[in-house]
């Protein structure tokens, strides 16, 4: 695709929606509340905010500065400021095949629980939930599913951006609000559901602000709103000129935001009321959800709706890291989208292949997740807020941000203030506390 006839995603609201589309998922859905369960509930939740506040909004906003103005994939953008910097491309390129060899696997296990939801088998079996989750692990069927995940994923991105991702995105992020909030309002309602709110909003600050816990939230800051590994480079290099930066990365973060603790309106009530831990790991959603709904009439129905959701949620960003892989190779190596996007899939085939048969063996699993978020993330973000604070032309961040004098003046100094000093102080400071 050449630079004239490069593709746009439409108003405001269209690139929002995108972006929410990549930021929340899995992240949100899944991840945040396994590991705020595990991490004291509401302590990691506040934790979470600062890291999102300090750290994960200033460096989406370096990462759409890069993308908008090279209007290219993360390799060719990080090389276009300088030669020297395009390993940080391939690092975001990295990540994104680290990140498609775990996460199209729960991606699947959602597809799968779909399925047994809507036709009925998930409560009609004699075996409890844990069961039902442990033999359908010990089976083939994940890999199925798998795969069937990453060929609609396929669909979508060979589609191209416009009539694939940002159609998608409109569709399915509306759909994924309405789903959570009347699943929120019916847990309410359930019996023991108290003692859930009680759970995720008390607060334990001894756990919140250890080295881990700290490390823990600032990873979950970038994985859930795809920072830090040139997602929101490609996403920014579909964005149009006069495009807000700030008050996108506020709107995607505040919407992440809302989902993630949404999410854990959801599930510890629900977890309580069934009488589970909150520390589940995991499988905690595909555990202890249907445990939940098979009390309820229309438990069908429920699961249905909530499983639909979390595959919903998990497409809009399985789209997001599977454009970084096909953009980096339809224009670096030149081919179409359709042979690029087909090449991608077939390495994400592959990796989850991998990883599933080793899921007995090495734990690809956990190790590519860790990798991702705790290390590859953090990093790329650091490197990021640095190019474009101290290696770039003065003018280059404050343009961005305000267009070119027209918008956020009186807010941008000290957002590049926090870019310059704060977030890669922050970042280095957790990571070197961490690890040394
Ligand atoms: N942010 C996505 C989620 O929370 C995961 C993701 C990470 C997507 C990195 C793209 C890039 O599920």
């Amino acid at each position: 695709m050449s630079e004239n006839k490069r593709a746009s995603f439409g108003g405001k609201l269209s690139v929002i929606l995108v972006a929410a589309g990549s930021a929340i998922g899995l992240g949100a859905l899944w991840r945040f509340p396994y590991i705020a369960g595990k991490h004291g509930g509401a302590a990691f939740l506040l934790v979470f905010l600062l890291s999102v506040l300090a750290v994960g909004i200033p460096a989406m906003l370096a990462e759409f500065a890069v993308g908008r103005s090279t209007r290219q994939n993360a390799v060719g953008a990080f090389r276009s400021i300088s030669r020297k910097w395009s390993w940080l491309g391939y690092c975001g390129v990295i990540c994104a095949v680290l990140i498609s060899g775990y996460y199209y696997i729960i991606a699947g296990w959602s597809l799968e629980y779909l399925v047994n939801s809507a036709t009925g088998s998930l409560f009609a079996s004699d075996l409890s939930f844990k069961e039902q989750f442990e033999a359908f692990q010990g089976s083939y069927r994940p890999l199925w599913y798998c795969i069937a995940f990453i060929l609609l994923t396929h669909f979508i991105v060979a589609r191209g951006v416009e009539k694939g991702i940002e159609k998608a995105s409109k569709v399915m992020m509306p759909a994924l609000f309405v789903i959570l909030l009347v699943m929120a309002v019916r847990v309410a309602f359930m019996p023991g559901a108290a003692e859930g709110y009680r759970f995720f909003l008390s607060c334990d600050f001894a756990e919140a602000f250890k080295p881990e816990t700290i490390m823990m939230a600032m990873g979950q800051a970038f994985f859930s709103l795809s920072v830090g590994m040139g997602c929101m480079v490609i996403y920014a290099s579909y964005f149009k000129k006069n495009n807000n930066l700030l008050s996108t990365s506020l709107n995607v973060s505040l919407l992440t935001i809302f989902v993630s603790v949404l999410a854990g309106l959801v599930i510890f009530p629900a977890v309580f009321s069934a009488g589970l831990e909150p520390t589940e790991g995991p499988s905690l959603v595909f555990v202890t959800l249907p445990e939940i709904f098979s009390g309820i009439p229309l438990a069908s129905v429920w699961a249905t709706a909530f499983f639909v959701l979390v595959a919903l949620a998990s497409l809009t960003s399985t789209i997001s890291f599977h454009e970084v892989i096909t953009a980096y190779i339809s224009e670096e190596f030149k081919v179409g989208r359709r042979v690029s996007a087909t090449i991608t899939t077939l390495v994400s085939i592959l990796l989850c292949t991998v990883t599933f048969f080793s899921l007995f063996g090495v734990d690809f699993f956990t190790l590519f997740d860790y990798l991702s978020a705790n290390i590859i993330m953090p990093l790329g973000a650091l490197i990021t807020c640095i190019i474009v604070m101290w290696f770039m032309k003065k003018e280059f961040m404050p343009g961005e941000l305000t267009n070119h004098g027209s918008v956020n003046r009186a807010v941008t100094p000290l957002v590049l203030f926090m870019l310059k000093y704060v977030t890669p102080v922050l970042i280095f400071y957790i990571f070197i506390k961490n690890f040394l």
